[in-house]
């Protein structure tokens, strides 16, 4: 993990500067549009953020006061402390830290954006023993957290058993290179390599940040969004939530197990209507043990192009470059996989 994000998929994503910092704007803009934030409550607070540095830069760019940000991994933290010497930026205070033991110079903190690292966490509990001392009076923590039960989450999560341990990223990429030889869409070939080969991965529902919140006895929020146990249109695979914390002197973690902690197995889970496409889809992934790495990667790299939208051609909502998207979406999916399979199994069978 330390090193994985930087090297392997961020290198991707964050190919062209200035279009990751719009797309950072505009993401954390919209983040805080969904829970009513307004930019101006901003503007004296002091933030936490994790991750690859960019959206403490949008955060000091909104005008707040403090911005303190830890990745485990020091090549983001190299590059944001070069980004602030280089724009003599002296507000924000970035560190190396593992989050689930240490939140480095970080206390007092008003607003955690915790967008995209809950779920990568294999340490949950202590990522908020770590968290919740160092939160100020009446503040807040917003996770942005990976939906189970979306098409793409359990895809990923089945697609997932046969490439950890097992693939590289070279190796996918190759994979795609061959699939798609028309160019590189640096964002899916990111997302690729961080779904399939990222260490950690757990897809959560919202019910149990609801449930954690009650526990911990803090006010929780939710986005307003459709409860759904499976539901394979064209939903939002990510969630959000809000905890606010009155006090955080009074938080005592240790009573009970945590719904969204180190317990928490789901990772796929499968709807009733599916579970033969299912059976399927295992018995197929687990016999890719069989052949050599380079199918393995062509098969998964395949069933992946319905995982997410790609330039041009998108398999995932089963449209071609700019036409609406399939109408019957789910059913198209389940219709597509299910050829695949087929496809896949009858090949590796010759
Ligand atoms: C999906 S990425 C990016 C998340 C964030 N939304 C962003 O774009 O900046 C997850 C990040 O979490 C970091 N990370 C994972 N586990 C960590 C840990 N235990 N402590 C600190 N950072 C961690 C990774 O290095 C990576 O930069």
């Amino acid at each position: 993990m330390t090193e994985f994000y930087a090297e392997h998929v961020h290198n991707h994503i964050h190919a062209d500067p200035e279009q990751t910092l719009q797309k950072y704007r505009r993401r954390i803009t919209s983040e805080l549009t969904k829970f009513g934030i307004a930019v101006e409550q901003l503007r004296d607070k002091t933030i936490l953020d994790i991750g690859s540095g960019w959206q403490a830069i949008v955060f000091q760019e909104l005008g707040c006061r403090q911005i303190y940000h830890l990745d485990i991994n020091p090549k983001h933290v190299d590059f944001l402390n070069a980004y602030l010497a280089e724009h003599g930026i002296r507000n924000i205070t970035s560190e190396q830290a593992d989050i689930s033991r240490s939140l480095g110079s970080a206390h007092d903190i008003d607003l955690a954006f915790v967008a995209g690292v809950y779920h990568h966490l294999a340490d949950r509990e202590g990522f908020l023993a770590q968290l919740l001392p160092n939160m100020a009076k009446d503040s807040d923590i917003l996770f942005r957290v990976y939906r189970a039960g979306t098409w793409s989450r359990w895809l990923v999560g089945m697609l997932r058993t046969a490439s950890i341990g097992r693939l590289t990223p070279a190796q996918l990429l190759g994979a795609y290179r061959l699939l798609h030889p028309y160019g590189l869409d640096n964002q899916f070939v990111g997302d690729l390599i961080d779904d399939l080969l990222t260490p950690q991965w757990q897809a959560f529902r919202p019910q149990q940040f609801i449930v954690d919140a009650e526990r911990l006895q803090l006010q929780c929020q939710q986005c307003p969004a459709p409860a759904f146990d499976f539901d394979f249109s064209d939903r939002d695979e990510n969630f959000r939530v809000k905890w606010h914390i009155d006090d955080p002197g009074a938080i005592n973690l240790a009573t009970q197990p945590m719904a969204t902690g180190q317990a928490h197995v789901e990772n796929t889970g499968t709807a009733p209507q599916i579970t033969d496409l299912a059976d399927k889809l295992t018995e197929l992934l687990a016999s890719l043990s069989n052949y050599p790495n380079r199918d393995a990667a062509t098969i998964l790299v395949a069933l992946y192009f319905l995982v997410r939208k790609h330039h041009g051609v998108d398999a995932y909502r089963g449209q071609i470059a700019d036409a609406s998207a399939n109408p019957e979406l789910a059913d198209w999916r389940i219709a597509q996989l299910q050829a695949s399979l087929t496809y896949f199994r009858d090949w590796l069978s010759r």
